[in-house]
């Protein structure tokens, strides 16, 4: 990745919408005067940071369709809710049990692992809070529409059965099926919703729809090759993350089953097979097209 050429980055024009995902995450986690305070401040630590590439999908998709942005951005904060909630989760030690994240000690290292789990808890209500307002969208349906469809993102058929899976395999061998099947639930089923939710706020045709989750599908398992190369050949200090941590714990990815030239290989092959999908909306998905190519150049 960074042996690649220059670090690459997102156009700065993206650098507002982190600046605004930030400021909504600091305006809705200020400390209340009680004994809770301790939780709001472990959810804000966990959820500063970070690439926020999952509000930039929302958003970008959402514009295929002219949603406003004010209604994307709601949906786009409510998904990184629900990450960084994976995340927290993800970090604890009867899981991957990791110290670094997004540059910092985890959660549980820098709290407790009690505040960890509740922050976790809570940062995923929070998500379904914040879908169900309307200034998500003023339509009932389109904000019921977009909360199924990220409860089954997040849940035992999406994100948590896709990590349950990964805690799994660390005792058995996964051929290629089972690895693509662990990756498309623990990481793609939630950027899945995000280019879903575009189309979904856009109340968008269902040919529009079904060419999204194409490339949704194809974007997800790239993504996540990607997170194994990054902790295959990455640079902590850039990463923010422990790297080589994978190996160790006897993971399943497409690093570990098919060598990591294979593997870059096949996350480069996934990316155009993505990039591919949106040809029916031109260069209105050109942000689209920039975000799936930066998902497999990037270095953190
Ligand atoms: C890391 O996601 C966890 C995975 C699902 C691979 P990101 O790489 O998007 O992490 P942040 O949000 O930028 O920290
Ligand atoms: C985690 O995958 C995906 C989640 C649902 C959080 P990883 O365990 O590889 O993510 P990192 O590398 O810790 O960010
Ligand atoms: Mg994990
Ligand atoms: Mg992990
Ligand atoms: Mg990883």
């Amino acid at each position: 990745m960074s042996s690649r050429g220059p670090a690459p980055s997102l156009p700065a024009s993206t650098d507002r919408i982190r600046a605004d995902i930030d400021a909504m995450f600091t305006a809705l986690l200020s400390e209340p005067e009680d004994q809770s305070a301790r939780l709001f401040e472990a959810m804000r630590y966990a959820a500063l940071g970070g690439k926020r590439l999952r509000p930039l999908l929302t958003i970008a998709s959402a514009n295929l369709f002219g949603v406003p942005e004010s209604y994307s951005l709601w949906a786009g904060l409510a998904v990184e809710c629900v990450h960084v909630h994976s995340l927290i989760h993800d970090d604890l030690p009867c899981m991957d049990d990791d110290d670094l994240r997004r540059g910092r000690p985890t959660v549980h290292c820098a709290f407790d692992e009690a505040t960890a789990v509740l922050a976790g808890d809570a940062l995923l209500a929070l998500a379904f809070e914040i879908l169900a307002d309307p200034a998500t969208h003023p339509s009932a349906e389109v904000r019921a529409h977009l909360t199924v469809e990220l409860a089954r993102a997040s849940g035992a058929s999406g994100m948590a059965g896709g990590q349950m899976i990964d805690l799994v395999a660390e005792g058995i061998e996964l051929d290629l099926d089972g690895i693509t099947r662990l990756q498309r639930l623990k990481t793609g089923a939630l950027i899945n919703w995000c280019v879903d939710a575009g189309a979904i706020l856009g109340e968008a045709p269902s040919d529009h729809r079904l060419s999204l989750r194409g490339y949704g599908q194809c974007l997800g398992l790239a993504f996540q090759i990607a997170d194994d190369l990054l902790d295959h050949r990455g640079d902590e200090a850039v990463v923010g993350k422990r790297v080589g941590k994978d190996e160790a714990r006897g993971k399943a990815t497409f690093v570990t089953l098919l060598g990591e030239e294979r593997a870059r290989q096949q996350a480069d092959l996934l990316v155009e097979q993505a990039i591919a999908h949106l040809h029916a909306f031109d260069r209105r998905a050109a942000q689209l097209e920039t975000i799936a190519r930066y998902a497999v150049t990037r270095d953190r």
